[in-house]
């Protein structure tokens, strides 16, 4: 049998991904995005899952980008249809009503930046190395980079980033907002265990809320995003959560969701 491209540990709903091709450090080919499509799939139809965790194997790398040895002879026609590919995967792991989180372990490169875009946020060893390197190879990003990194990090820095191809360390990364924490490599096991608690205690149907009306909100005029988010807060008193969460805070116990 051969192995696993993506491996998928289950902790009480908190699922962690790794994707798995440690020789090539992880790149990017259609055999990966396939196979992370598939998983995605079942997850979408699991109502249990409470987190999303996306890494890298190994110590080195998240994920060094596409796969350049498979896509230097595509035709233009080939290219679109890996980057389509690509992107309908990459929504996918953005759109799971459930926080997605990336932990990025090494080098974030090309489409592993592009990854880590699409996950609700980001947390990274202080090895990590980010960038979209893809002028140095004559092309430019194509998994969402030049769309998604503006938006967290503002046009002047996407643009410094994507044009000049030049790499940044983890802390820099964070200056920008591209992560929002960076750790040491051997604090990150902890960092899971304890970020994985508290997603699977939380109100599902609140998070899940949460995290429409941010999504959905970005890409609407303010007082539209405003009317959304007064709907799903009112929506919230419709299940059992909001009485549950309101009742455990005046009995001065846990919640139990
Ligand atoms: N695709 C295919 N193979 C890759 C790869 C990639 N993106 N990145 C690394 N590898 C392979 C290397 O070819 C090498 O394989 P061999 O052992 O068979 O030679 C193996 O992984 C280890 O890599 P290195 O020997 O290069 O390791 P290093 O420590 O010297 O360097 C690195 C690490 C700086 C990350 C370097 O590998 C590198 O620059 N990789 C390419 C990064 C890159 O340009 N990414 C963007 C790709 S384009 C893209 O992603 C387009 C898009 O938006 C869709």
């Amino acid at each position: 049998m051969s192995e696993k491209l993506i491996e998928v540990v289950d902790t009480a709903g908190v699922v962690r991904l790794t994707i798995s091709r440690p020789k090539a450090l992880n790149a990017l080919n259609s055999a990966v995005l396939g196979e992370l499509e598939t998983v995605l799939t079942e997850l979408e139809a699991r109502n249990d899952l409470r987190g999303v965790l996306i890494t890298g194997a190994g110590e080195k790398s998240f994920v060094a980008g596409a796969d350049i040895a498979e896509m230097r002879d595509k035709t233009p026609e080939e290219a679109r249809a890996f980057a389509r590919q690509a992107l309908r995967t990459i929504k996918r792991l953005e759109t799971l009503p459930v926080p997605v989180v990336a932990l990025v372990n090494g080098f974030c490169l090309g489409g592993g930046c592009e990854l880590a875009l699409a996950c609700d946020w980001a947390v990274a060893s202080d090895n990590a190395v980010f960038g979209q390197p893809e002028v140095l190879l004559g092309v430019i990003p194509g998994f969402g980079g030049t769309q998604r990194l503006p938006r967290r990090v503002g046009p002047a820095m996407a643009l410094d980033l994507v044009t000049t191809g030049r790499k940044i360390d983890a802390n820099e990364a964070l200056r920008i907002g591209l992560v929002n924490r960076v750790m040491p490599q051997a604090e990150l096991e902890g960092y899971v265990e304890e970020l994985s608690k508290q997603l699977a205690g939380n109100g599902p149907e609140a998070v899940r809320n949460a995290k429409q009306a941010v999504h959905d909100g970005m890409d609407q005029d303010l007082d539209s995003a405003l009317a959304l988010e007064t709907s799903l807060f009112a929506l919230g008193f419709a299940g059992g959560e909001q009485k549950e969460g309101m009742s455990a805070f005046l009995e001065k116990r846990k919640p139990n969701f």
